[in-house]
């Protein structure tokens, strides 16, 4: 199985989101039947997209984009992994974002995958070089299943620059991240993907699949990155 999977981060209101299910349905890409598609969306977005989803047949999964690293509790605001069990089968937890915007650490990040994985939502865990041997322990040390776990390969220079790495060499970095998940885990590849490119990046031995930003927003560019896959 291959995976596309669209972070739509802090973009479309309710409304914007259920218009671009609109632009889907129009286009109508052939979705084929060895690619997943998952679309992680704003929590506020997650519940209106399902319904208009499975009333028009659409076959996306939704995701989250973070959740809480508490359980349920005195935590003003916070979105747990028991909420979301009801909307996502899928979470992004430690995109460079959030590591940069709200010091999240390797730490809280498997503490959000495991409280994930407690409430069967399947974690994508978002790794680039300087971290990615620590953020590995650290979910080794709490005993998180990672292959229960999509990985995400995400090099900082190429996130929302217009500027991906060769796939080669993205290839080389998802054989390393294999190799430490002892091959248990799929590997994706995520900077600057789009119809042009994700071929070059689905087709390489190592790399089971992408995780696009920018081009995630537009239903005509999304279409395109699917169709490329057929
Ligand atoms: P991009 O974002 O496709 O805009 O580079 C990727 C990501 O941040 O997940």
């Amino acid at each position: 199985m291959k995976y596309v999977i669209g972070n739509w981060k802090s973009n479309q209101n309710l409304t914007e989101s259920l218009i671009w299910i609109d632009g889907i349905h129009a286009i109508k890409p052939k979705f084929p039947e060895n690619l997943s598609v998952i679309l992680c969306l704003p929590f506020t977005n997650i519940a209106g997209f399902n319904h208009k989803l499975a009333d028009l047949g659409i076959p996306i999964i939704t995701g989250a984009q973070d959740v809480s690293h508490f359980a349920p509790g005195k935590h003003t605001g916070e979105i747990t992994a028991d909420m979301l069990g009801e909307l996502v089968n899928y979470c992004i937890v430690g995109h460079s974002d959030r590591r940069r915007d709200f010091k999240e650490t390797s730490e809280m990040v498997a503490e959000k995958a495991r409280l994930l994985l407690e409430h069967a939502i399947t974690p994508i865990i978002c790794l680039d070089l300087p971290y990615l041997d620590e953020q590995i322990k650290e979910l080794f040390q709490r005993n998180v299943d990672v292959s229960r776990c999509f990985f995400v390969y995400e090099p900082i220079t190429a996130i929302g620059t217009g500027k991906p790495i060769e796939a080669s060499d993205a290839n080389h970095i998802a054989n390393q991240i294999s190799f430490l998940l002892d091959n248990a885990a799929p590997v994706l590849y995520g900077g600057s993907v789009t119809g042009d490119n994700v071929k070059s990046f689905v087709d390489q031995s190592r790399i089971d699949g992408v995780l696009v930003g920018t081009d995630s927003l537009e239903p005509t560019l999304f279409s395109e990155i699917i169709s490329s896959l057929t």
